[in-house]
This record gives structure tokens, sequence and C-alpha cells, in this order.
């Protein structure tokens, strides 16, 4: 469901790709990965010398993620799964770290970036892409499943990230991107 969704037209996974411009070899880290749409995208697109982690807290989730790679003959996904002992990725190992409507799941999203920037690689980035709050009422309004874009440009900047893109061609997200000072 959650890749059907990730898929369809209307959320442009094409033109996120594309504007993010992975290099072959690269290594990414899809945080909060669902059913690993992107995750599988992005091994796509790194290709054999690169690497993508699919973490999540959800062993269900990666579990089919894994099947799902292992059944396409897809060998540079590794699954994490996240505990209580914490997030556990190669140190300045990613150059790219993304989280697609995973921000507005953090409970202490100022915390939690703190810490995951000890995984980036020096002037790798961080993308955060999430709902936004659409005037009219609906069900991602209902359930609080968005997070307002000025939140989280404040959340990065006290946790220590600078803006250094921001695309407004999604109709329903905002899309962020962000390096470490
Ligand atoms: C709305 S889904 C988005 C899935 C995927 N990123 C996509 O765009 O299709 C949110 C995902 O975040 C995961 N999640 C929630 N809290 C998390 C956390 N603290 N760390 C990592 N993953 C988390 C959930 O298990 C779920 O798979």
């Amino acid at each position: 469901m959650l890749n059907r969704r990730a898929s369809h037209p209307k959320f442009k996974a094409d033109e996120i790709i594309e504007v993010l411009s992975l290099q072959k070899g690269a290594v990414v880290a899809d945080i909060g990965s669902g059913g690993g749409y992107f995750t599988i995208r992005f091994a796509k697109t790194v290709g054999l010398n690169g690497r993508v982690f699919a973490v999540d807290t959800n062993a269900r989730l990666l579990a089919y993620v894994k099947n799902y790679a292992k059944k396409n003959q897809i060998t540079n996904v590794e699954t994490v799964l996240i505990d209580k002992n914490g997030l556990n990725l190669p140190k300045e190992g990613c150059d790219l770290i993304f989280l697609r409507n995973v921000f507005h799941h953090l409970n202490q999203p100022e915390h939690y970036f703190k810490t995951l920037k000890c995984f980036l690689k020096p002037g790798g980035r961080v993308v955060v892409i999430d709902y936004k709050k659409r005037k009219t009422l609906n069900v991602i309004a209902l359930i609080g499943h968005y997070a307002e874009e000025a939140f989280i440009q404040e959340t990065m900047k006290n946790a220590g990230y600078v803006l250094v893109e921001r695309y407004d061609f999604l109709p329903e997200q905002t899309f962020n991107v962000f390096r470490a000072m």
C-alpha cells in the first residue's frame, strides 16, 4: 500500500530522484523506508558500488524490502531495524539521508537529527519530504500526518543544519535539503 502511494504520479518520484542527482557508488540511508519504494529506486540509481540502507522501526516492512531485493537480485540493499539500542549505520558513511513522510512521526526531531549527524559524510545531505498542512480538511490533517515546513526548517537549524535546497514541485508535500553546519 505504501509503495502504491509512493509510486503514484502525483507524488512525482521520478522528479525527486532526478533533482537529488545521486552519483554511482553513493551511500544512501532511507529512514522510515516503509515498503521500500525509494530504497529500491535509490539502489538502482547508485549501482553495484553504492549501498542503500533501508531503516525502519517496523520489522515486517523491512522483511518485505529484504525479500523484494533478494527476489529481484538487488544486492546493494541492507535493512536496519531501529530498536531501543538506536540507529546503527556506518559512522560518517552516508552521502544522503532521506526521510519521506517520516518527520511527523518523530517524537523529538531536534534530538533525532543531532544524533543523525554523525552518520553523514562531510558534505552529505539530509532530505526531508513531508506532507503540508492543507487548508481544506482531509485525512492527512485529521490524523496529524503532516509537518509545517517552518517547523521542519527551525528544527533542522536548531539541530545544526543549514538549508541548501528547497523544491516546490510536489503538490501535497514540502521538500527541503539540508547539510550539517
Ligand atoms: C508514512 S510511512 C513512509 C514510508 C516511506 N518513506 C515512503 O515514502 O513510502 C512512515 C514510515 O516510517 C516508519 N517510522 C516511524 N517512526 C520511525 C522512526 N522513529 N525511525 C524510523 N522509521 C520510522 C514507519 O514504520 C513507516 O514505515
